[in-house]
């Protein structure tokens, strides 16, 4: 039997880019949270996944907009990807971060290297989170900076600066 601690501690060991999920709320506002589950799933239709705790607000956001946007973060995003991170009560402190909008109203992450607007084509429940998967129907890239990586639970930057 895998216990919890040893699949988190192995999957540890993977390292990941680190993306932050955007969606609208019922009212029409922009919500964030940082995530790492992010892959592409399939080259024709172009879409991605993103699999979701069902004890996030991103959750139930997520599938009552049936939108959401994905935004690849940068060295130099560490706080911003802490910050959203964190529940939103708890979103407290000067961090520096601004949205504009998507094609499709969603909020893009000014000054991610990569913004992705995509439409949930499908969702499978399994355990405790949710994969949802989306067709991407906007790109946008800024084609500056290095990706920022997650490895052994920590911000990761393999040239040390
Ligand atoms: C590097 C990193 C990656 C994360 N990846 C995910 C993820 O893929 N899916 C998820 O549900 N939560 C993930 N989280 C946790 C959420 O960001 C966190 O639960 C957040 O508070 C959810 O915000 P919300 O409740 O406003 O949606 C990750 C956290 C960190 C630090």
């Amino acid at each position: 039997m895998v216990t919890k601690d040893e699949f988190r501690t192995a999957m540890a060991d993977f390292a990941t880019g680190v993306t932050i999920i955007t969606t609208n709320d019922d009212q029409g506002q922009p919500h964030a949270m940082t995530a790492n589950s992010f892959t592409s799933v399939c080259l024709e239709p172009p879409v991605v996944l993103v699999c979701v705790a069902h004890s996030t607000n991103t959750h139930q956001i997520l599938a009552d907009s049936g939108w959401f946007g994905v935004n690849i973060l940068r060295q130099g995003q560490e706080e911003v990807g802490a910050y959203f991170a964190r529940r939103p009560e708890d979103r407290t402190g000067g961090v520096d971060y601004s949205f504009s909008q998507g094609e499709d109203g969603l909020p893009i992450l000014d000054d991610s290297m990569v913004y992705m607007g995509c439409q949930i084509i499908g969702s499978h429940i399994y355990g405790d989170h949710t994969i949802y998967l989306g067709e991407v129907k906007e790109i946008r890239k800024a084609d500056v900076g290095t990706p920022l990586l997650f490895y052994k639970s920590r911000w990761y930057n393999p040239s040390g600066e």
